[in-house]
């Protein structure tokens, strides 16, 4: 007998009634702004960045909340909606400014015949960075996701753009007419482009983050606010945890134990991601929780160090 009978290993057929799921597992995802605990001095960093207008660079081990800080810096000081751009090793400046559809145009055109309009509005669209710089009275919200995947050329010319705060769409500069509107990232909106030239006129709220597999330039580092994530104390795990879950008296002895076992483990230099804390909490105290020898299989299933397979 396991302790979550869904799945059983008899091949037989059956409804299963699979529960809720984790608070943050539920889809469309909700943004976790309430959720959030930063690190005190987390909220230094955020305001120097905002008041300076720097890009804010992140760095931290996997799950410790990188990602996550954004979206409550920007429902907080009401920015919109994150515009993310994720990078790998294969990202560029030129798809993250704007892309445009060339074979989609021509074959529209082909379609349409000699009476067809030959507008170019359909088949360009800003990407996240091209959004982030467009006009705006507050600056939009940008994160650049595990910029440390990037191709090495990438971190200058990102810095490039960013020191001038203005792009060219060589595809409007030739245009006949002079205004193209142009769709950005997320949503329907468009905004008018004059000439094909973007001029930021609000530096945007940038988070860069890395989880440090590689180093960056003296040149590239002194044009951003730097942050690490610090290793969590028992005291905000607890936090935490209450934040995301609503742990009852019966668990609480529990729950402490797990907590100081993951601090534990990651002081002594184990490689840990807090979604794997809230994970094994979860399971725990859930309705139907794992008992005695299958609780302490499910924790070590849970909590498996990453850094080994
Ligand atoms: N300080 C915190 N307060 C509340 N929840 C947190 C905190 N830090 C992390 N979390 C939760 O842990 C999970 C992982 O966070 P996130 O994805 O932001 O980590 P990350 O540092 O970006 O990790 P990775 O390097 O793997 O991308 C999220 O579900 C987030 O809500
Ligand atoms: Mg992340």
């Amino acid at each position: 007998m396991t302790w979550a009978p869904f799945y059983i290993g008899d091949g037989v057929p059956r409804n299963v009634d699979l529960g809720d799921p984790p608070p943050w597992r539920t889809f469309p995802r909700r943004s976790l702004h309430r959720e959030f605990q930063p690190p005190a001095d987390l909220i230094e960093a955020v305001n120097a960045a905002l008041a300076l207008r720097r890009p804010l660079l992140i760095t931290g081990p996997p799950g410790s909340g990188k990602s996550t800080v954004i979206e409550q810096v920007a429902q907080e000081l009401k920015l919109g909606s994150v515009l993310r751009w994720h990078i790998t090793s294969r990202s560029t400046i030129a798809e993250s400014l704007y892309r445009y559809d060339a074979l989609g145009r021509i074959h529209a055109q082909r379609l349409e015949g000699h009476q067809g309009s030959d507008d170019i509005e359909p088949f360009i669209q800003m990407g996240p960075l091209g959004t982030a710089l467009l006009p705006a009275d507050l600056p939009r919200a940008l994160l650049i996701d595990e910029i440390d995947k990037s191709d090495l050329d990438l971190p200058s010319d990102l810095l490039d753009v960013l020191e001038r705060g203005e792009f060219e769409i060589p595809e409007l500069t030739r245009y006949r007419r002079k205004v193209v509107r142009v769709r950005e990232w997320l949503g329907d909106s468009s905004q008018p482009v004059i000439e094909g030239r973007v001029q930021c006129t609000t530096f945007p709220f940038i988070v860069m983050t890395s989880n440090g597999e590689r180093d960056f330039s003296a040149a590239f580092l002194r044009r951003c606010i730097r942050y690490t994530m610090p290793t969590p104390t028992v005291e905000t795990l607890r936090n935490i945890v209450a934040a995301h879950l609503q742990i009852s008296e019966e668990h609480s002895t529990s729950v402490d134990a797990l907590i100081a076992n993951f601090v534990e483990r990651l002081t002594s230099g184990e490689s840990l991601a807090l979604d794997q804390l809230l994970n094994a909490v979860r399971v725990l105290t859930a309705e139907r929780a794992p008992q005695g020898d299958d609780a302490q299989a499910v924790t070590q299933l849970l909590l498996r160090e990453l850094s080994r397979v």
